[in-house]
């Protein structure tokens, strides 16, 4: 699994830079950071990537744990972690989630970073469930997925394809072009019944992008002006019902309640 995202690195990195790109890790930065304090916490990022999220949280003072399966893409993290000056906030894990219990052993966090990661897991109801044990009582978990309800829209929306439209209506999965290697999609309420049945309370329910995926002309969100107001719309909806239930992610905040 992991060589889809390796042999796809350079991609992503532009895919981060990209006006949608920006868009995602900005809204999913403001939505987490209403939930956790300031500074100071000790933060669990799974499936951390080249660690864009992790370094945000790094320069406001959070100290964070980077886990990645792939030596290239943990690599990757630490290069710009040392070219983003935080590299003394982060420790870096190189392991499979199903690894973890014999690596952390009863470590826990104040926070887990759950992005973009369960979709890719074969079995995510039980990485749910596994994952609780790596949190201290109270603590958060961010968890960001791909809406399945998005594909349909954004199929006839922006791509005008009817046909693609109705077929998605119904899928279970759907293959990322980023990384070429399907995705197995959830709607938010059943990442929602999942962690209810694990004792977590449900904090916050965010839409990731409420409109950037259904609007077709792309060149446009490059104009600065543009791109400004399309921020600051997609800010407003984020958590605005119901413009977050189309979004493209969902993004949920949970708690870890006590038993
Ligand atoms: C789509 S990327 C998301 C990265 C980051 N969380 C973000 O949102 O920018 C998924 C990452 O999860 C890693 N990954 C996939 N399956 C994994 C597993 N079973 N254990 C640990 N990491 C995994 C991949 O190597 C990849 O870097």
């Amino acid at each position: 699994m992991s060589i889809a995202f390796e042999k796809n690195l350079s991609n992503w990195n532009e895919y981060q830079n990209t006006p949608w790109g920006r868009l995602f890790y900005t809204i999913a930065h403001q939505n987490l950071s209403t939930n956790i304090p300031n500074k100071n916490c000790q933060i669990l990022d799974v499936g951390c990537g080249n660690g864009r999220t992790g370094i945000a949280y790094a320069k406001q003072g959070h100290h964070i744990t980077m886990v990645d399966a792939s030596e290239r893409i943990i690599s990757e993290a630490r290069n710009k972690t040392v070219k983003a000056g935080v590299d003394d906030k982060i420790d870096y894990l190189c392991a499979e989630f199903s690894e973890l219990q014999h690596i952390l052993g009863n470590k826990t966090f104040d926070v887990i970073l759950f992005h973009n990661i369960i979709a890719y897991l074969n079995d995510g109801p039980s990485a749910i469930k596994h994952i609780y044990k790596y949190l201290k009582s109270n603590g958060i978990l961010s968890l960001i997925s791909m809406n399945r309800y998005s594909e349909s829209y954004r199929q006839i929306l922006q791509q005008y394809n009817p046909k693609a439209a109705q077929e998605m209506l119904d899928a279970k999965y759907y293959t990322s072009k980023l990384f070429d290697t399907p995705i197995r999609l959830y709607s938010a309420q059943e990442i929602i019944n999942l962690l209810q049945m694990e004792n977590y309370s449900v904090q916050n329910h965010y839409g990731i992008r409420c409109v950037n995926d259904y609007i077709f002309e792309n060149n446009i969100k490059e104009n600065p002006d543009f791109f400004a107001g399309l921020e600051q719309l997609e800010l407003a909806m984020r958590d605005q019902y119901p413009y977050y239930l189309l979004a493209r992610f969902f993004h949920i905040i949970a708690r870890k309640d006590h038993k």
